[in-house]
């Protein structure tokens, strides 16, 4: 798991989320801590779900509408 030019399709349940903004997670999509532990200066976006459903996070991080696949990873 690792930046890829593609989203990570999950069906979430509702609740917190925390999105790895830096890329450096070992548990794709999600916030693992590494941006501290690598001093990334990147630090995850929180989403709170309302209810269960599909997400597409960015898998790239270059989406226009973090954390969310925008389509940008087409034009990479
Ligand atoms: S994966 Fe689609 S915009 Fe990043």
């Amino acid at each position: 798991m690792a930046i890829q030019k593609r989203p990570y399709i999950k069906s979430e349940e509702a609740g917190e989320k925390y999105w790895c903004r830096c890329g450096k997670t070992e548990n794709e999509p999600y916030c693992d801590g590494s941006h501290e532990r690598l001093n990334t200066g990147k630090t995850p976006i929180k989403v709170s779900l309302e209810a269960a459903k599909k997400v597409a996070w960015c898998g790239c991080r270059e989406t226009k509408n973090p954390p969310y696949c925008d389509g940008t990873h087409t034009r990479l």
